[in-house]
């Protein structure tokens, strides 16, 4: 008698990795790929689901940075007792001895000394456990490891994860040139959707710098599954990895690919060289056809006709005076006044203070993090005709 396997067995845990205020976007794209048991965490999302979705979840994610698997969750108080606990994992599963590895720790509210002496008690207990079984270790690689191990403790909690991404999912592939200040994909992605363009009217991005925004807007409208232009996963490595289905999720997201934008798409910046990077970058992520690239002082730039939605993402001032800031911001909005009417205007910036000087009324306020720099994503509805009769109409 055949036994029958439940379709429930073959699902398990997994958490995907954002940026702080991504969280609800990433479980509704997380949803759209049919995963279950969403549970919304601080900066990550956990759900359950198969090996398909955890390919597709790796393939498909605008705003997850990686996608774990957790393979055991114990309590532990100190790092011996880590130690004690990760060298019962039956580590001859998840890594063969000609493979590298390497251990990332994360410790949250724990009496741990630190997450770089977690790491090492870890990535000891692997190296033991394996010498214990056949008198040999594999190897460490910190920089590009066959299998990355994490580590996450909160309090006196520990789960021990396989990160199936590898290298993170920003890393796309396309951006082989970066301006000065590139935002990392992911936030880009993030910024897209939290501004709800309907990806059916023309969008710009007026200081495009390297080009972040705008390619994955384009990626985005054409329905071009962001993961596509990566060559390398971290389950790619796993003694599990199902290549074949890998290949036939890769061939159905090509498939769903829409193949001409009815719509304009623009990408400027006062820098030529930024431009010429930008429009290379395009071309890398296969959306070179879909944005016109020219170098441009935002003022001089004249948008398609609207209604339209414009991004921007300033540069903080870091090095111009308060009064200088003060008044590029200031220029920004009276810009937005005369040549940006009709058009969803949203500016992404870190410069809180300087924000303030925009002198337009905000629509919608969004906290979010560039690395470690506090930024605002801030909209405004710049209507037809005068502002002011609009808003005492509302
Ligand atoms: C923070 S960077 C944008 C980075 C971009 N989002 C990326 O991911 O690469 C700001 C950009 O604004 C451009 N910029 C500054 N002043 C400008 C102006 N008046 N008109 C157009 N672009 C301007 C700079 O050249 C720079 O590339």
């Amino acid at each position: 008698m055949s036994m029958k396997i439940r379709k429930d067995e073959y699902n398990f845990r997994m958490i995907a990795k954002t940026l702080f205020g991504l969280e609800e976007i990433l479980a509704e794209e997380l949803t759209a790929l049919g995963a279950k048991k969403i549970r919304l965490m601080n900066r990550s999302v956990e759900f359950y689901g198969d090996q398909r979705l955890l390919y597709k979840a790796n393939l498909y994610c605008r705003t997850a940075t990686r996608i774990i698997k957790p393979i055991v969750d114990f309590k532990a108080v100190n790092e011996n007792e880590l130690y004690n606990k990760v060298i019962k994992i039956g580590w001859g599963k998840y890594l063969d001895l000609r493979q590298t590895f390497a251990i990332d720790a994360v410790i949250t509210k724990s009496g741990f000394t630190n997450s770089l002496y977690v790491a090492q008690k870890t990535k000891d207990a692997i190296a033991d456990y394996f010498r214990k079984e056949t008198g040999r270790r594999p190897s460490v690689d910190l920089k590009n490891p066959d299998i990355r191990i994490n580590v996450y403790v909160y309090q006196n909690e520990c789960t021990i994860a396989l990160d199936s991404s590898g290298e993170p999912l920003f890393k796309r592939g396309y951006r082989t040139r970066t301006g000065k200040a590139p935002l990392n994909e992911v936030l880009a992605a993030g910024i897209i959707m939290h501004s709800e363009w309907d990806r059916k009217g023309p969008f710009v991005d007026a200081m495009c710098g390297s080009g972040t925004i705008i390619i994955e807007a384009a990626l985005l409208a054409r329905n071009i599954a962001p993961g596509l232009t990566r060559k390398r996963y971290g389950f790619m490595n796993w003694p599990d990895y199902d290549v074949n289905l890998f290949k036939t999720i890769c061939n159905n997201a090509r498939k769903l690919i829409i193949p001409k934008l009815g719509f304009k798409m623009i990408g400027s910046d006062i820098n030529r060289m930024q431009v010429r990077e930008a429009a290379e970058n395009a071309r890398l992520a296969g959306v070179g056809h879909d944005i016109e690239f020219k170098p441009s002082d935002i003022k001089n730039l004249i948008p398609p006709p609207s209604p339209g939605t414009l991004i921007i993402n300033p540069p903080y001032g870091e090095r111009l005076s308060v009064n200088e800031i003060k008044q590029f911001y200031n220029s920004i909005g009276d810009l937005f006044k005369k040549n940006f009417t009709g058009y969803d205007a949203f500016i992404f910036t870190g410069n809180l203070a300087a924000a303030k000087h925009i002198g337009l009324r905000t629509s919608k306020r969004i906290q979010m993090y560039n690395g470690p720099i506090e930024c605002r994503l801030l909209k405004f509805e710049m209507y037809q005709g005068s502002r002011k009769t609009k808003y005492q109409q509302d």
